[in-house]
């Protein structure tokens, strides 16, 4: 029998930049895409100074990067190096997937359609004619606001400590609205007196250690109530929601389905993501157990 040939060549590199980075768990979640699809791919976590995001991008491209995910705090740097952004990038204004084509850098966000796919596919709540409450006006709403409106809930209204930012992402998300024929709102923290069907914490008042920004009034039995965060940073969000009887979910499905969406950009495979969330699941509880 002949060797693979294709076994000799170097694996194509790939990697995820940020600052802080070493938390990061997409080197583990693309392996593992990587290993059940039978590619090859080397998929490192870069530090980058934080005035040296471009520069970074720029070596990792001269050292033969086809791609890198982008986290805390590149994801609106990573928009504006960008030479193509497809329209989701471009209406969040930030970017956390690149893929390095002819030269060029080719920029997508696929932050909303993680959490749109882990809220539909792994919770199995379906978002059409819901109403949804997402709670920060920050990168994190930027980025999810665009696909969370192209899955049509009936209302979506946004609150954050500081109105004006929920207002002007509000405004600049209006015509996206209109075409998936969306209420879209902000309201003062204070008008919150009825339940949502979903509720998405995007701030980060968990890792602050203030407790959570809105009234439990937005929440019934049987609320599906999210935080974009997980681990530590989500517990305070979802200790909350389990006392008042919503549904907590972490933001590790996101993670997991975010990942999957950039891994089909570069390589055009879909992984299997609820097989490798439920094996990522099992990764953090034993860590946490430990
Ligand atoms: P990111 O890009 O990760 O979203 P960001 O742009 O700093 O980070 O936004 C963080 C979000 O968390 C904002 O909505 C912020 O509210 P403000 O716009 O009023 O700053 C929100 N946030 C941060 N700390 C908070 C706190 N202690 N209470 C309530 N909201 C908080």
């Amino acid at each position: 029998m002949s060797a693979d040939p294709s076994q000799a060549l170097p694996a194509d590199r790939y990697c995820v930049m940020g600052n802080p980075v070493s938390h990061s768990r997409s080197p583990w979640i693309h392996a593992r895409f990587a290993e059940l699809a039978g590619d090859r791919i080397e998929y490192g976590a870069q530090l980058v100074a934080l005035d040296g995001f471009a520069d970074g991008v720029r070596a990792f491209i001269d050292a033969g990067g086809r791609g890198c995910n982008v986290t805390v705090p590149f994801k609106f740097e990573a928009a504006a190096i960008a030479d193509r952004l497809t329209d989701r990038a471009r209406i969040a204004g930030a970017a956390n997937t690149l893929r390095f084509e002819n030269g060029e850098i080719h920029a997508d966000n696929t932050d909303g359609v993680g959490l749109v796919n882990d809220i539909e596919r792994n919770a199995g709540v379906p978002i059409a004619g819901r109403d949804v409450l997402l709670i920060g006006a920050g990168g994190a709403s930027a980025g999810v606001l665009g696909p969370l409106l192209n899955a049509g809930p009936a209302r979506l209204v946004i609150v954050n400590r500081t109105a004006d930012k929920a207002r002007a992402l509000a405004d600049s998300h209006q015509p996206l609205a209109r075409v998936a024929d969306t209420l879209l709102q902000t309201l003062p923290i204070d008008a919150l007196t009825h339940p949502f069907d979903i509720v998405i914490n995007a701030t980060a008042s968990s890792l602050a250690g203030v407790g959570v920004p809105v009234p439990a009034a937005v929440l019934r039995p049987g609320t599906l109530a999210i935080d974009m965060m997980y681990g530590s940073a989500s517990h305070s969000f979802l200790d909350w929601a389990t006392a008042n009887g919503a549904v907590p979910r972490d933001g590790l499905g996101m993670l997991v389905e975010q990942a999957a969406e950039a891994f089909f950009d570069w390589r055009g495979i879909r992984p299997p993501a609820a097989q490798v969330l439920a094996e990522l699941r099992a990764v953090v509880d034993g860590q946490a157990a430990r």
